[in-house]
């Protein structure tokens, strides 16, 4: 092969795996399961004040943070209540995340925080 061919070869390698990728992407946004990765949004954006297992940091239990872990807790939120105050923030020290996160993000942390009651 010469180095035109090898080239060519390339090019067209590229070519057909970037169709793979760009078919195998719609499959994976049907809006009814959200795609957004609750656990990677929750690790990279909440932890830092819930706490890798959700029960909040002792610091900001203090100023009122809930325990994600708690049945309790969990009964006396709809899951409305928690996009809104994702979206929104609450207090002065629970941030807003409605210019950071997708809605699909946002749906998909709330039904992560949903699963640390379910230990
Ligand atoms: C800077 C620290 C901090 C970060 C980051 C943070 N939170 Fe909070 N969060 C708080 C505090 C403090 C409260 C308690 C607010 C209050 O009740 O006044 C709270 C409360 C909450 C509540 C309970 C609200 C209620 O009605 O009881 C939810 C749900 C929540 N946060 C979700 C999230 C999600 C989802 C993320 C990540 C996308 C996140 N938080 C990131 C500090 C934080």
């Amino acid at each position: 092969m010469n180095n035109r061919a090898k080239l060519a070869t390339l090019i067209l390698a590229f070519i057909i795996s970037s169709c793979v990728l760009a078919i195998g992407e719609p499959a994976n946004s049907v809006p009814a399961s959200p795609v957004a990765d609750g656990n990677a949004v929750f690790a990279a954006k909440c932890a830092v004040c819930h706490g890798k297992d959700g029960r909040g940091l002792p610091n900001w239990r203090a100023k009122g943070q809930p325990d994600f872990t708690d049945a309790k807790w969990q009964k006396s939120r709809t899951d409305a209540q928690l996009i809104a105050v994702t979206k929104e923030g609450k207090g002065k020290f629970m941030p807003s995340f409605k210019a950071k996160l997708s809605d699909d993000e946002i749906t998909a942390v709330v039904a992560r925080i949903r699963g640390f009651a379910k230990k």
